[in-house]
C-alpha cells in the first residue's frame, strides 16, 4: 500500500477501508508517513468528510494506536465524563466533588487546554504542588478511597490523536465532526471507563457552532460508544457564552468551590448537576431525577466541598491558595470595565472572552506559553441582568499589565450594554 494512493482515493471523494486507515495512523506514529502527507489526508477527510463507518474505523485504529487503561481495580461501574470544550468550562471541578460525595466513581483523565480554551489538567496545576501525573497504582488508589482522581494524559493513550490534532492545530482542520470525534472517542475508549456521558458544547466559544452540527457530533460520538461496547450519553449545552462568571485557572477554580459550597453561578450549577445526574443513573444510582436530587443535596449538606478538599489534597494540592492566593502568588494587577450606558448586559462572543484571557496569559498563545495561573476576567453581572451606567461588568487580571490594553480591546468589542433586554437563550438544548 503507498500513502500516496490513500490520499488520491479519499481526495476523490472515495471511502476508505479500515485497512487503509490503520495504514495511514501507523505510518504516522512510526515515522513513516510524513507530516506532509498526513496533513494532506487530514485536509482531503476534512472537505470531503468522513462516512459513519470511516469514522468508526479511525477512532478504533487511533485508540489502539497505544495503551488501553485497566480500571479493573476500581470496584464498581466506572463512569467517565467528557466536554469537547469551552470557555469558563470548569465542570470537572465540580462533577468529580459531587459524584465522589454520592458514593460514585470517577477516574478522569483530562488534557491541557486546546486553543484559547482552558484545560482541566492546566487548573489544577494553578492549585501550588498539585500532581497531575499520578502513577496507575497512585490514581486507582485514589479513585477507590476518595470516589475520584484527575490525571493528566499518558502520552502513551491514543498517541495517534496526539500527532493528527498537533497537524489539524496548524493546517486549519480542527471543525471537522468527524475528525473530532475521533479525536475524542479513542482517548476515551482507551480511558477504559465502562460507560460515557459527553458534554458537547455549541456556540461561538466551542468547535461546533451550530445546534445542527453539534447534534451530528453528539449522534456520531454516541454511536462509536455503542458500537464499542460503553453506553454513551449526550448533552448538547450552550456555549455562546462562558459559563459561570469567571474565566481564568485559578478564578475558576475559585468558582468551582463557591458553586460546590452551593453559592455557584446558576447557570454552571444547573449544568454540573444536570452532568452529575446522567453519570449517577448511568452507574445505577437511580433515576435521573432520584440522582439530581442527590446531587443537589451534596452542594448544600457539605459533602461535595468536603471531597473537593480530599481530592486536592490527596493529590498534593495546596488547598487554602482557594481562600489565601496571596500566600503563593503576588497579587495580580486589575483593570475593571464599566458600562457606559444603562440597559442590559450582553456578550456577543463567548469565543472573544476565551482570545481577551488567552492574551491576559491565562490561556497559551503557542504550545510553549507559560500560562499566568493568577490571570483571566471575572463578570460582576450575568447576561440580561440590568446594568446602571457607571456600574462595573467586568475586572480583568493578571501579573503584567501591559497585557491589560489589548484585551480590554477585545472585550469592549464583545461585552456589551443593549437598551432591550434580550430573551435567554436554552443552556441545555437536549439530552440524547
Ligand atoms: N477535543 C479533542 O480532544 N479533540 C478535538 O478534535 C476537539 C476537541
Amino acid at each position: 500500500m503507498r500513502i500516496y494512493d490513500v490520499i488520491e482515493k479519499k481526495a476523490a471523494h472515495h471511502e476508505l477501508t479500515k485497512e487503509e486507515l490503520q495504514f495511514f495512523v501507523e505510518g504516522l506514529c512510526s515515522g513513516k508517513v510524513p507530516d506532509y502527507q498526513a496533513a494532506a489526508l487530514i485536509m482531503a477527510m476534512f472537505l470531503n468528510g468522513m462516512s459513519d463507518q470511516e469514522t468508526a474505523d479511525l477512532t478504533a485504529v487511533m485508540a489502539d494506536s497505544g495503551e488501553h487503561i485497566d480500571l479493573s481495580g476500581i470496584d464498581g461501574v466506572k463512569v467517565d465524563k467528557h466536554s469537547t470544550g469551552g470557555i469558563g468550562d470548569k465542570t470537572t471541578l465540580i462533577i468529580g466533588p459531587i459524584i465522589a460525595a454520592c458514593g460514585g466513581k470517577m477516574a478522569k483523565m483530562s488534557g491541557r487546554g486546546l486553543g484559547c480554551t482552558g484545560g482541566t489538567i492546566d487548573k489544577l496545576e494553578s492549585i501550588p504542588g498539585f500532581q497531575t501525573s499520578l502513577t496507575q497504582e497512585q490514581f486507582i488508589h485514589n479513585v477507590n478511597a476518595i470516589g475520584m482522581a484527575v490525571t493528566g494524559q499518558t502520552a502513551n493513550v491514543a498517541p495517534a490523536d496526539k500527532k493528527i490534532y498537533a497537524l489539524r492545530d496548524v493546517t486549519a482542520t480542527v471543525a471537522s465532526i468527524p475528525l473530532i470525534a475521533s479525536s475524542i472517542m479513542s482517548k476515551k475508549l482507551a480511558s477504559g471507563a465502562d460507560k460515557l456521558v459527553l458534554d458537547v458544547k455549541m456556540g461561538s466559544g466551542a468547535f461546533v457552532k451550530d445546534l445542527d452540527g453539534a447534534k451530528k457530533l453528539a449522534e456520531m460520538m454516541v454511536r462509536i460508544g455503542e458500537m464499542n461496547g460503553r453506553e454513551t450519553v449526550a448533552v448538547i449545552t450552550n456555549m455562546n457564552r462562558p459559563l459561570g462568571k469567571r474565566v481564568g485557572n485559578l478564578l475558576e477554580v475559585q468558582e468551582a468551590e463557591q458553586t460546590l459550597q452551593g453559592r455557584g453561578p446558576e447557570d454552571l450549577t444547573e449544568v454540573c448537576l444536570c452532568l452529575a445526574a446522567q453519570m449517577l443513573s448511568l452507574a445505577g444510582k437511580g433515576s435521573y431525577q432520584a440522582c439530581y436530587e442527590m446531587a443537589e443535596a451534596t452542594l448544600k449538606n457539605g459533602a461535595a466541598q468536603a471531597a473537593f478538599q480530599s481530592f486536592i489534597q490527596a493529590q498534593g494540592g495546596a488547598y487554602d491558595v482557594i481562600a489565601h492566593p496571596e500566600r503563593y502568588y503576588e497579587k495580580p494587577a486589575e483593570r475593571t470595565i464599566h458600562a457606559k450606558q444603562s440597559g442590559y448586559l450582553q456578550i456577543l462572543s463567548a469565543e472573544e472572552i476565551g482570545r481577551a484571557s488567552m492574551m491576559l496569559g491565562a490561556g497559551r498563545e503557542t504550545k510553549d506559553s507559560r500560562l499566568d495561573y493568577t490571570a483571566g476576567i471575572v463578570f460582576h453581572k450575568n447576561i440580561g441582568d440590568a446594568v446602571d451606567h457607571g456600574e462595573a461588568l467586568c475586572t480583568l487580571y493578571a501579573q503584567d499589565s501591559s497585557r491589560f490594553q489589548e484585551a480590554a480591546a477585545v472585550l469592549a468589542g464583545t461585552v456589551t450594554v443593549t437598551g432591550r433586554q434580550l430573551k435567554p437563550e436554552p443552556l441545555i438544548f437536549i439530552k440524547m
